[in-house]
């Protein structure tokens, strides 16, 4: 069987997913450069090193971890490449969760991992159940979003250390995507990796800041394996975007005014999205506290047919939950303006009600 060399998921995203109405994305809308404080006196080019010292110090002081502990990379994507390639040999055997976000899935794959999966049911709320993990001495790795996309659903710190037991009994490690976690909106925003040294964790700036341009992930490791992932990427990427670094940094100091109109804009839009699933018996859903977006399951074997007509007649996109290995889903997104929403949520409903007729 052939490697995997690409993403289904962010093709389609990169090419088809939008439409006049756009409810596919996950991410708050993008900030413009005028949005953010900064003058170009700001900026330098170059830096250099093993990452840059101001930026690693403002994620390490956010998230009360160790400077030692934090590497950079470009956005959540690279850094969930840059921690599992340093974290598996190609054959090593891994447990993902499904539904997965794919992308990750496919540099788990491309990798050469030996890629095992445990089930999120949405008939347990899409929660992990710790003792259903089946582990084995060869497992080296446990693979999780938390928030759950596509669902949204949270994993507590008692789930979460309780999945950690079950991976330090192995000598395995666990690796969250957080990258929706800020979509919570902390002043002191957690993370798995205060819950032990098993975890890995990565994140960016991307979902609930509209600062998804600016590339700036991170990862969170033990010392050594953080230092273990700097000498990596001198064969990746070596060394970042200077004048990127820099406006990362300025932006996390405004980090709690973008977040306040954020949150504001998210909870007005998950109120818009309930009442609307309110209305609707024909869909079946978990309804997270937290999060971007919604993975309803429509009552037949597949969601394509609505996809479809919902783009080609009422000019709306979601996501079709094939791309989540789980067709009879799809994945609604609340990050966008609420005029937006609300008209794609009566497009919804009215393609809803033209395939209930048959
Ligand atoms: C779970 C998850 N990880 C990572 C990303 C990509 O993040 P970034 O833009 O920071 O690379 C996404 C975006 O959809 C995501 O859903």
């Amino acid at each position: 069987m052939s490697r995997t060399m690409s993403s289904a998921y962010m093709n389609w995203a990169k090419t088809s997913s939008t439409a006049k109405v756009n409810l596919a994305t996950s991410g708050l809308g993008n900030l413009k450069l005028r949005e953010l404080r900064v003058s170009l006196d700001d900026l330098e080019i170059t830096n250099g090193g093993y990452g840059y010292q101001p930026l690693i110090q403002s994620i390490a002081a956010r998230y009360r971890v160790d400077s030692e502990t934090v590497v950079t990379a470009a956005g959540t994507t690279f850094a969930n490449h840059l921690a599992m390639a340093a974290l598996i040999e190609p054959g090593d055997e891994i447990l993902f969760e499904h539904p997965a976000y794919e992308p990750m899935l496919a540099a788990a794959l491309y990798l050469g991992a030996k890629v095992r999966r445990f089930a999120r049911r949405i008939d347990n709320g899409f929660r992990i159940d710790p003792e259903s993990l089946e582990v084995s001495p060869e497992t080296r790795l446990i693979v999780l979003t938390n928030l759950h996309n596509p669902s949204g659903v949270l994993i507590d710190d008692a789930e979460m250390r309780r999945i950690g037991d079950v991976a330090r009994g192995v000598g395995a490690r666990v690796l969250v995507d957080e990258v929706y976690m800020e979509t919570l909106f902390e002043d002191s925003p957690r993370t798995a990796f205060h819950l032990g040294n098993e975890f890995v964790v990565t994140s960016s700036l991307t979902k609930a800041f509209g600062l998804s341009g600016l590339r700036c992930g991170w990862i969170f490791a033990e010392p050594e394996l953080a230092k273990r992932m700097w000498l990596l990427n001198d064969l990746f990427a070596s060394t970042a975007v200077h004048a990127g670094e820099r406006l990362s940094v300025i932006a996390m100091q405004q980090l709690g005014e973008i977040g306040a109109r954020a949150k504001e804009l998210l909870d007005r839009n998950r109120k818009l999205l309930n009442e609307f699933l309110d209305t609707r018996e024909d869909l079946e859903v978990i309804r997270p506290e937290f999060g971007t977006v919604m993975f309803p399951r429509v009552r037949s074997e597949s969601a394509d047919d609505l996809c479809q007509l919902l783009c080609e007649k009422y000019e709306t996109s979601v996501v079709p939950g094939r791309f989540f290995e789980m067709p009879a889903h799809f994945r609604v997104g609340i990050a966008g303006d609420s005029a937006v929403l609300e008209e794609g949520l009566q497009r919804l409903g009215l393609a809803l009600d033209e395939l209930n007729r048959g």
